[in-house]
């Protein structure tokens, strides 16, 4: 992995990025890592999975929480964060990866329970820990980000419209955050290959991604787009709080 954050230059600082036991998350967390951060790893289910990055990340001399937390749960999030702050004293990077919404068996208004109120109970539960200076990343979907003007796969459908409500309310918070010295960003890519929710949704319409890669000439992989959202964290933020990567012309603004 070609680290894209200077190696040393995030030493003393702390990150938690939201479901980075696996995917994205697991890679954005080591790139703040290995640019010498103090990192908490948070997952909902995998465990051994985030035991395990948390020992390889440990050997880069760096601090590394592991954190179970489900962030539909009021309860789980205090007590992560209650932890994060005993331990680490506050956060400089908080990022929100984890997503969700197409597993099976879950209630009909789960999407928007995880992609939007979990969000806004996060960014709430953090907000005591973050300092000025702090900055805070949501990571969505181009499918998402404009599900407004432009259609998704019907599979995909709740989750973008519920991501994109997620990113909706987040923005509302810029002037209380900006207030506090906390900036703020939103990072949006197109499918994802070698992800779950790509795998799903390929399955479900047999050459998706293959259409996908034509209409942007390029998709990103997961260590390509992780390194996307690392840098969301640390590079200037845009006038309109928003990085959209890869090409977007598919897409109606
Ligand atoms: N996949 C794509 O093609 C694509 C494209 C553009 C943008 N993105 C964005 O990138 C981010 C990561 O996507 P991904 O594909 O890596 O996701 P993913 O593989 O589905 O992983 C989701 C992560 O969120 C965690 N999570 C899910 N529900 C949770 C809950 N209730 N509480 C705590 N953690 C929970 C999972 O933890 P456990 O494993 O422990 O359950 C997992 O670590 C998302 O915001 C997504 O919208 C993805």
């Amino acid at each position: 992995m070609t680290q894209p954050i200077a190696a040393g230059s995030l030493a003393g600082k702390r990150a938690l990025v939201t479901g980075s036991s696996r995917g994205i998350g697991a890679d954005t967390i080591s790139y703040f890592a290995n640019a010498g951060a103090d990192v908490v790893v948070n997952f909902r289910n995998k465990a051994p999975r985030a035991e395990k990055l948390a020992t390889q990340l440990r050997e880069l001399g760096v601090r590394a929480l592991v954190q179970g937390a489900d962030l539909t749960d009021p309860e789980s999030l205090a007590a992560m964060f209650a932890e994060v702050q005993r331990e680490f004293g506050g956060l400089d990077i908080l990022v929100l990866n984890a997503s969700g919404g197409m597993e099976s068996g879950m209630a009909e208004d789960y999407a928007l329970k995880l992609n939007r109120d979990a969000q806004l109970a996060v960014l709430d539960a953090a907000l005591p820990l973050l300092g000025e200076g702090s900055r805070v990343v949501f990571v969505t979907s181009h499918q998402a980000h404009f599900i407004r003007t432009t259609p998704t796969m019907p599979e995909y459908e709740p989750v973008a419209l519920s991501k994109r409500a997620g990113e909706d309310a987040l923005r509302e918070r810029i002037p209380a955050l900006a207030e506090r010295g906390i900036e703020f960003v939103v990072v949006s890519g197109d499918m994802i290959e070698g992800t779950v929710t790509a795998t799903l949704l390929e399955r479900a319409n047999p050459g998706a991604i293959e259409e996908r890669r034509e209409s942007a000439g390029k998709l990103y992989n997961v260590s390509e787009f992780a390194a996307e959202v690392a840098l969301a964290a640390v590079e200037p933020v845009p006038a309109d709080n928003t990085r959209l990567i890869g090409d977007t012309s598919s897409f109606n603004a």
